[in-house]
């Protein structure tokens, strides 16, 4: 595998630099989110499902393992696509797909997926854009699941500097009825929620979600200077934020297309009350 030069490692966002030390657990919020969104994914064996930036692979892998689902797991990274495939390659399963694909414009059909998932990946993207390109590829009666981050309590000016615009520049963070409303307005119905801590980079998260092999991505970080000091800049930062941060898990369901008939006359706003 190539090794990227300094500046390229400068320019990781956290998260992909945190793939390329070997972690594997990339979604903000640490195994506990990725529960439930396994569990209203409810897969069945032989089920299609698009895993849209999967990242280095962790939950297409799960999702295959756990239920024999056909999973395809599309990152528009071809460094993460790298790390994806070979992860599928060492897990020894063989019902995941890797591909390229933007979830902007995604190279699939209409209604083509039994469910489609998209942890941690809107929020680097037009949300409203994506959360219709997530709900246009899923079949009517599908289901359509996204974890996304979320401000749990208001930040201080300083928190929201330090993290929006200097960590996560990319990235839009919203308070959770807004992340809500993206889902209502592509058109999905059933939507529920579940929230909690941001906890990749927290020390307790870390060691939660990788075990034993926390120490390998710790000791990954000493093995280059230019690791040391990207992980050194960034831990005290993210610190400041992370007491204000959270993630939120959407379930949702493409309306079967009796039911999106029946309901287009009586759902006009976005639901008020949320877990
Ligand atoms: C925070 S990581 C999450 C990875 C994985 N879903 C997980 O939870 O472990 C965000 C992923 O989204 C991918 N991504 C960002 N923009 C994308 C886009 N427009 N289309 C598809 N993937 C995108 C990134 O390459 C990265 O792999």
């Amino acid at each position: 595998m190539s090794q990227l030069s300094a500046q390229q490692v400068r320019e990781l966002d956290p998260l992909a630099f945190l793939a390329v030390l070997g972690k594997r657990v990339l979604y903000p919020y640490g195994r506990e989110s990725a529960e439930w969104l396994l569990e209203w994914a409810a897969l069945k064996p032989g089920e299609r499902v698009l895993d849209i930036g999967c990242g280095v692979g962790t939950t297409a892998i799960r999702m295959a393992r756990e239920t024999s689902a056909d999973v395809v797991a599309a990152d528009i990274s071809p460094l993460m696509r790298e790390r994806a495939r070979r992860n599928v390659a060492r897990s020894g399963i063989d019902g995941v797909r890797v591909e390229a694909a933007n979830i902007l414009a995604l190279p699939y059909d209409d209604n083509s997926f039994d469910c489609v998932v998209a942890e941690a990946v809107t929020i680097f993207v037009d949300r409203d854009r994506a959360a219709k390109e997530l709900a246009r590829v899923c079949k009517p009666g599908g289901r359509v699941l996204a974890t996304e981050f979320c401000w749990r309590r208001s930040p201080t000016a300083e928190a929201r500097e330090l993290f929006l615009g200097r960590v996560c520049p990319a990235m839009q963070v919203d308070i959770v009825q807004e992340c809500l409303s993206i889902y209502f307005r592509a058109g999905l119905t059933d939507i529920q929620t579940a929230s909690g801590p941001f906890a990749v980079m927290t020390a307790r998260g870390f060691l939660s979600d990788e075990g034993s092999h926390a120490v390998a991505v710790m000791a990954r970080v000493m093995t280059r200077p230019t690791y040391r000091r990207k992980m050194t800049w960034l831990m005290p930062r993210m610190a400041r934020a992370v007491p204000y941060l959270g993630y939120i898990v959407v379930g949702a369901r493409k309306p079967s297309l009796s039911a999106d008939r029946s309901r287009s006359d009586d759902r006009t706003s976005a639901p008020d009350s949320i877990d």
